[in-house]
């Protein structure tokens, strides 16, 4: 058989040859459009980030007036639209006073909170949970412990891994493993909130609330990762507003601009903050603060405080919720978890499920596999879905967990 010439541009997280492709042509609503003329729901809001829509008009509005304002301007420049946003998102983070530090991806948010704790507390360790994602740079990748951080030179020799909230419910194994590592040479523990494609795991209460207090007791910075749990994702305005947290740091990206220009922004409480009133804050990027990335933000949060919009998401995510419960009798899953509009299906062994068995039935999914060779369907929809298109979704998913993916 004649192999496949790799393409000129790289897939990835993907041997190149054996990189699975879907062409589109365009996409509206909550589904993208195929080569051959198909609508393809997007289940998992592209990768969460496209929470709101690929047709949102109050952020595409905002975008575009932006663009002919000032579409661009430097790190150090102050503008109105920088000062006004960075309110709005210090009030939506609901953590006390703060500052904010721009970036353009979660990854970016993830390494200045990791170069900022290291900094202030003056140590060097980091604690990680091991089924986490925090990003592909070389910082966000050391704390990463699922496999896309394995095989690269980074700081794992700086990180220190905690069992998973299940492994370990009163913190004990972790109590132990900080102890041992030297409690008062650890930064931070940088933590998803509720994990999303990691298979959404929703720790509990009583697990968050005993990290907290261990930090406290231990003076260990916490850095709470909310990238793809944050923004309306969770049910909440953030997954932390759920646990009650107050963390010292929060990462957020994806749909802060609805997905729609890279963005991201790292919020760092403000007796930590002032740290580098006197020293220099050894960090910037050249799109810092970008104006395009402030406007759809300001269009996100406003629709994260229009009543209307967020009775509309809670009424469509409860009808997820009854959907997805409703599988939980099919024979292929094992267990599910759902938490406001993200959720994980967690299968019994059978019949591989693709992402293309996904495409041929019109909706866009992501599939979970680890090395024991057990997988879980992940759903993270648009806000903005319809009822209908809940229940075509559950219906794609039915048969394909039927065996019937191909029609
Ligand atoms: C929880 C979490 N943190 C960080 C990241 C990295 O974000 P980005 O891909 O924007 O760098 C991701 C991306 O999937 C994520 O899910």
């Amino acid at each position: 058989m004649e192999q496949r010439r790799p393409d000129i541009f790289f897939w990835t997280w993907s041997a190149q040859r054996a990189a699975s492709r879907v062409s589109i042509t365009g996409s509206e609503a909550c589904h993208f459009i195929t080569e051959d003329g198909h609508r393809v729901f997007d289940a998992i809001s592209t990768n969460f980030q496209a929470a709101f829509g690929h047709s949102c008009a109050p952020v595409k509005d905002a975008i575009h007036r932006q663009l002919d304002a000032m579409p661009v301007a430097n790190p150090k420049h102050a503008f109105e639209l920088k000062q006004r946003v960075t309110q709005k998102l210090v009030d939506f983070v609901a953590a006390g006073p703060g500052r904010v530090f721009y970036a353009l991806s979660g990854a970016e948010a993830v390494e200045n909170a990791l170069k900022m704790a290291r900094q202030v507390s003056g140590r060097k360790l980091v604690a990680a949970r091991e089924k986490s994602y925090h990003g592909a740079t070389m910082g966000a990748m050391s704390v990463t412990g699922d496999w896309r951080g394995q095989g690269h030179f980074g700081a794992q020799d700086a990180t220190i891994r905690i069992p998973e909230p299940a492994d370990d419910p009163d913190l004990m194994k972790t109590r132990e493993i900080l102890r041992a590592a030297g409690t008062e040479n650890i930064a931070a523990m940088c933590l998803e909130t509720i994990s999303g494609m990691n298979g959404v795991i929703i720790p509990d209460p009583a697990w968050w609330r005993g990290i907290e207090a261990m930090c406290r007791e231990y003076g260990i910075l916490l850095v709470v990762d909310e990238v793809s749990c944050g923004f309306g994702r969770a049910g909440t305005d953030l997954a932390m507003h759920q646990y009650g947290i107050r963390p010292d740091f929060v990462c957020m990206a994806k749909a802060i601009s609805a997905g729609y220009v890279p963005f991201g922004a790292l919020w760092v409480r403000e007796d930590v903050a002032r740290f580098y009133d006197d020293r220099i804050l050894s960090a910037g990027l050249t799109a810092y603060a970008h104006p395009m990335g402030l406007a759809a933000t300001s269009a996100v949060l406003d629709l994260l405080r229009d009543e209307a919009f967020c009775r509309a998401r809670d009424a469509v995510a409860d009808h997820f919720a009854a959907g997805t419960v409703k599988l939980r009798t099919h024979p292929r899953v094992k267990s599910l978890r759902v938490k406001g509009l993200m959720a994980a299906i967690d299968l019994e062994p059978g019949p591989k499920v693709t992402w293309e068995d996904g495409v041929a039935l019109g909706i866009h999914l992501a599939i979970k596999s680890d090395a024991t060779g057990s997988s879980s369907i992940i759903l993270a929809p648009p806000f903005v879905m319809t009822v209908a298109d809940c229940d075509m979704m559950f219906d794609a998913i039915s048969r394909i967990l039927d065996g019937g993916a191909v029609p």
